[in-house]
């Protein structure tokens, strides 16, 4: 085996374990990633070298990308990039502040209209990430008397945002509707006040499938609880002209909190909780990570605003990423490989074994396919995968190339 970095590092400055306090040694004996490094197979961090398109940039060469959340190719539409230009040179690159207090510019109480009225809530408030978001959302939601109902595969940011959470936290099994109302049914009944929240991912990021919202929201009823979704990735893919996922259900009046982000669909970084008018200015005047950190560059703020511009003056981006999602989900099955239940542009091509998974990541990529390889703990080891998700603008000729290499790259190493 190679030595690693840190190994040399070591011998350079002379260090023998002796000089390496606790958590140097600690560090020093995370040792998985070089050794994946030592057989060539390291999947992480690699570099683009150009703009988050359908093809990018990688080692001097052209890659074409199935691993972006740019749903709708958004990232380096010129309208996008001239707005963030514009917004730069009036308002400079950054606040400087939190939205509490010097940090709130007009674009960004612009952009929480706009985020309202775009997934039919009364208003919203911006944060600097999605993950911001729900770190302010479940804590100041959730107090100590209260409950977090949340799915078992929820995003980390939910995970951790009810770690920040004074109340109790229940787990139901995943999108499983009959586990889900085994847990409400054993909670008491709201006393003096206390409150119970369901929360779950809209559309899961790594399979691809959609929570029931519709089922989630009649126990809901039934069990006097609320309920938060985090539509991070079915913001501009579900729903009428990406209105995303509670849309889709038709229920947006039924669904108290929907949490969304632009690093997706949205063209740039940062946050957004929409509810009422209550929820909203409960939420500005308590949700920590929004008073406590500074606000949105707004940089960002009017890229968003141009990229929801963009998708409501429906130019057809949102039905262009549907069109090449059912293309691509046939040409799978065609091919009898194995991609799970997925009914959305991220489809999970089930490897089941880590090692292959990130072997066959390296394969396409010397091919030319850039593919991001979903192995444990994001998975079970059984579950590992390589995540394919699509974009508004990739071609038919290119997704059609791309599943080509992946079923020969599968081939060679005997998965298929
Ligand atoms: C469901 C979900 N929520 C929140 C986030 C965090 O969003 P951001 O990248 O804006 O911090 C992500 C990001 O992957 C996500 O998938």
């Amino acid at each position: 085996m190679q030595r690693g970095v840190a190994d040399c590092f070591k011998q350079q400055h002379k260090l023998n374990d002796d000089d390496m306090s606790d958590l140097e040694k600690r560090a020093e004996n995370f040792t998985q990633p070089q050794e994946y490094k030592d057989q060539g197979l390291y999947p992480f961090f690699r570099v683009i070298e150009s703009g988050q398109d359908a093809e990018v940039q990688m080692a001097g060469r052209k890659v074409s990308m199935f691993g972006s959340n740019s749903y709708l190719g958004l990232t380096s539409h010129p309208k996008v990039k001239e707005a963030a230009i514009a917004a730069i040179k009036k308002y400079g690159t950054g606040t400087a502040g939190s939205r509490f207090l010097n940090g709130t510019l007009d674009i960004h109480v612009e952009l929480e209209h706009r985020l309202a009225r775009f997934v039919n809530k009364e208003a919203a408030l911006v944060f600097s990430t999605g993950f911001q978001s729900n770190l302010g959302a479940v804590p100041t939601v959730v107090g100590r008397n209260d409950t977090a109902i949340i799915d078992e595969q929820s995003h980390a940011s939910i995970i951790d945002a009810t770690r920040l959470s004074f109340g109790r936290i229940l787990k139901y099994r995943h999108n499983d509707m009959e586990s889900l109302e085994k847990v409400l049914k054993n909670l008491d009944e709201n006393k003096n006040g206390s409150l119970k929240l369901i929360v779950t991912d809209g559309l899961f990021s790594m399979e691809g499938d959609v929570a029931h919202v519709d089922k989630i929201a009649q126990l809901a009823k039934k069990y006097n609880t609320s309920v938060m979704i985090d539509d991070a990735h079915g913001i501009g893919v579900l729903g009428d002209n990406g209105k995303g996922t509670v849309n889709h259900f038709g229920l947006d009046g039924e669904v108290e909190m929907i949490v969304g982000t632009f690093s997706k669909s949205l063209a740039s970084i940062g946050g957004f909780i929409a509810g009422s008018k209550g929820l909203i200015n409960y939420l500005q005047h308590n949700a920590r990570s929004l008073i406590f950190s500074a606000s949105l560059p707004p940089a960002s703020a009017a890229s968003v605003i141009a990229a929801l511009d963009i998708i409501e003056s429906k130019n057809g981006l949102v039905e262009k990423l549907w069109e090449n999602t059912h293309h691509a989900k046939k040409r799978f099955t065609e091919l009898g490989m194995d991609i799970g239940d997925s009914e959305t542009p991220i489809i999970p091509i089930y490897i089941r074994d880590n090692t292959k998974a990130f072997i066959i990541s390296k394969i396409l990529l010397e091919k030319g396919v850039f593919i991001n390889p979903v192995i444990t703990p994001a998975v079970r080891p059984e579950d590992s995968l390589l995540r394919f998700a699509l974009m508004a603008t990739h071609s038919i000729p290119q997704i059609d190339e791309a599943i080509d290499k992946i079923y020969a790259a599968g081939k060679e190493i005997g998965i298929y």
